[in-house]
């Protein structure tokens, strides 16, 4: 009883917010890898009458739940740093604390790529199909914005691989490494943004269009995206290694 009761003090904030960001993470990290690793290469192979059907029916619903998942993650993540209060003393400077900071950084890229790319050119998309099936002309705008919310959603698979890592590592892993000096802090935090700049402006058509190139060609292959988000995973453990012990 008495230990049910500590669920109402900032104890309790601290476990129901965790709790809360879990269900709300894996609702949004696993439709992100249902439509990634499932519904896009099936939908390859799909005839366009059933293609559409799935987009009017099934894409909708799906989107819901995927935005409205990101929204409660990034909620309940921003809690659970109020109840630990994570912002006091040098908590950001500590290993927990550039690992949450990497973590964060990665997720609020998706988040935004979420609400920002994807679910607007996903509209495109759904409103075409609604249009194709009333028989009426295509809209030629909906290839492209397929296009630039395939790029985001891939780009957003690839970012979940290191974002998750850091997340987990923050109360698992990070707390035994020496983050002490400011000058290898900053290192460390440049190597994150040049990583996080590069695939997002990668994304967002900045580097040369939305077309397939050799910038791109991995995020048209849910196998190669997984590689290349591991690739990234390399890099920053080999950062922590170098410059934190
Ligand atoms: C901006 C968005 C986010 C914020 C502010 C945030 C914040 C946090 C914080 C403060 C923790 C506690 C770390 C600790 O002290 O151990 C945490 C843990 C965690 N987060 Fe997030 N998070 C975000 C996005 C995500 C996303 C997208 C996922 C995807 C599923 C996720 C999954 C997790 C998991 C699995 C843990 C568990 C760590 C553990 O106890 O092992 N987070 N997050």
């Amino acid at each position: 009883m008495l230990a049910t009761v500590e669920l109402f003090t900032r104890t309790g904030g601290i476990i129901l917010s965790r709790w809360g960001h879990f269900l709300a993470g894996i609702t949004w990290i696993g439709l992100l890898w249902y439509f990634n690793f499932v519904q896009t290469p099936s939908l390859a192979q799909f005839e366009a009458g059933p293609r559409v059907e799935l987009q009017r029916k099934l894409l909708g619903r799906a989107l819901w739940w995927f935005r409205w998942g990101a929204m409660f993650t990034v909620l309940t993540g921003i809690m659970i740093l109020g109840f630990q209060k994570n912002f006091d003393g040098n908590y950001m400077k500590s290993g927990p604390g550039l690992s949450i900071s990497t973590g964060i950084l990665f997720a609020l890229i998706m988040w935004a790529n979420v609400w920002l790319v994807i679910w607007p050119n996903q509209k495109v998309v759904i409103a075409n199909a609604d249009r194709v099936a009333a028989g009426q002309e295509p809209d030629p705008n909906a290839a492209s914005a397929g296009r630039k919310g395939a790029l985001a959603s891939r780009t957003n698979t690839l970012f979940s691989i290191p974002m998750l890592f850091f997340m987990a590592a923050t109360s698992h892993f990070a707390p035994v490494f020496d983050t002490s000096k400011g000058s290898h802090r900053g290192i460390y935090y440049i190597i994150v943004l040049v990583i996080a700049a590069f695939f997002e402006l990668n994304a967002l058509g900045v580097l040369g269009g939305y077309a397939p190139s050799p910038t791109r060609k991995f995020l048209d292959d849910h196998r190669q995206t997984i590689a290349v988000g591991v690739g990234i995973w390399i890099v920053l453990m080999i950062a922590w290694q170098v410059l934190f012990t």
